[in-house]
């Protein structure tokens, strides 16, 4: 009963508040101030590494809590313009009210570099709802194996931190691949970490290390832990390569079923079948602009035309990039469907063009 009384309230209060809604007249007030959107303040920047800054915010009574292992779409505007991202909290679930965000600032990344240089306290970000099914077993694993490269750490420090605080008492071995000692946000950390848990095991290793380091990338005795431990439940974050040795690893040792994985990118090489060239044009209307297919998304390709399309996630989670296909037929990259039907929305960050395309850009 309250919820629908709220609910009429807010109708209400929506409609003599065109033509904006609420939260837009608010952000005026106190950007912290909102009705339906969650926001989130800085309270702490640490530029732990030369390429990340740590968040520490608060959020908006909207906040619905993550589980570990998820992520969040952040907004933030630049020059005018909101650019929307998505973040793991590495904070422990359930654990302060507050929510940690560690960003890896990209060489040619936009928005990374943007906030790894500028944020300061103070600022709002904009917050989503925390999603994914990157996430712990609500049976916890006999021995939680938690593997990670660069920015992949944040999702798998999550479950680190929840099962410490939940007072785990199971194996956990941590491995993580990092540039070199100085690029591991979490190093003085995962240290007190491993001197204080007799059941957590750390393993560090750096692909670039630095002179007197011991270098190395993913080698199967890393894992050789899965040998003897039948219950052991592997979770993987990082960047391509790493992932795709792992998951070749456990391929060959036939413990696929033990491994659960989160890719914050996807593959978007175009499919080379020579029963079918790529031929036709890309054409984007409103732009009057067009490109000859060479078989990326169309995102790729409207941005290699001097396009600025809407993006989030590059990955087919967030709908930023929708736009409609005017007419011919395009492949859904990760499902392999051909769609064809004219004047419809779709995902330009994972549809391929199949011959000529004319898309509302
Ligand atoms: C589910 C999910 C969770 C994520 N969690 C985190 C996190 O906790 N910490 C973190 O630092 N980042 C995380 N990311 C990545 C983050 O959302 C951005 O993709 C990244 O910060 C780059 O954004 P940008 O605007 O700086 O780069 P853009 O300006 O968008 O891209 C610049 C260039 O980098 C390429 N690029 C974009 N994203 C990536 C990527 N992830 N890896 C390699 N190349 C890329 C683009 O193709 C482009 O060529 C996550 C992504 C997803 C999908
Ligand atoms: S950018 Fe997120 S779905 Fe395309």
């Amino acid at each position: 009963m309250a919820s629908r009384l709220s609910g009429l309230i807010e109708r209400l209060v929506e409609a003599t508040a065109t033509p904006y809604p609420v939260d837009r007249y608010l952000e005026f007030v106190d950007p912290m101030l909102t009705w339906r959107e969650t926001k989130g303040k800085v309270l702490d920047v640490q530029r732990r590494t030369d390429r990340t800054v740590t968040l520490r915010l608060e959020p908006t009574r909207q906040w619905k809590e993550h589980e570990a292992g998820q992520y969040v779409e952040v907004s933030t505007v630049i020059d005018g313009v909101r650019h929307r991202r998505f973040f793991s909290p590495a904070n422990a679930a359930n654990a302060t009210g507050t929510i940690e965000l560690t960003v890896t600032a990209h060489d040619d990344g936009f928005v990374s570099k943007h906030l790894r240089d500028n944020v300061k306290v103070g600022d709002v970000l904009g917050l989503g709802t925390p999603a994914g099914d990157f996430t712990l077993p609500v049976e916890r694993p006999a021995h939680t194996v938690l593997v990670s490269g660069g920015s992949g750490i944040t999702p798998v420090i999550s479950m680190l931190r929840t099962l410490i605080a939940e007072g785990h008492t199971d194996p956990i071995t941590f491995v993580h691949y990092a540039r070199n000692a100085d690029d591991v946000a979490y190093a003085n950390e995962l240290t007190t970490v491993a001197h204080a848990y007799d059941n957590v095991d750390v393993q560090l290793h750096y692909t670039r290390p630095s002179a007197g380091e011991e270098g190395g990338h993913f080698r199967p005795e890393h894992l050789d832990v899965l040998a003897t431990s039948a219950g052991a439940q592997v979770f993987l974050c990082g960047p391509a390569s790493l992932m795709d040795e792992v998951r070749t690893f456990m391929e060959a040792r036939g413990l696929s079923d033990r491994l659960h994985s989160e890719a914050f990118t996807i593959d978007t090489s175009p499919v080379i079948d020579p029963n079918q060239p790529i031929t036709g044009t890309v054409t984007y209307t409103k732009s009057e602009t067009e490109n000859e297919n060479d078989g990326r998304t169309i995102l790729e390709q409207a941005e290699a035309a001097g396009l600025n399309p809407e993006y989030g996630c590059r990955m087919g989670i967030c709908f930023s990039c929708t736009a409609v296909r005017k007419s011919g037929c395009t492949r859904n990259i990760l499902t392999g469907e051909l769609d064809s039907e004219t004047d419809q929305p779709i995902q330009i960050c994972v549809n391929a063009p199949v011959g000529d395309v004319d898309m509302d850009l």
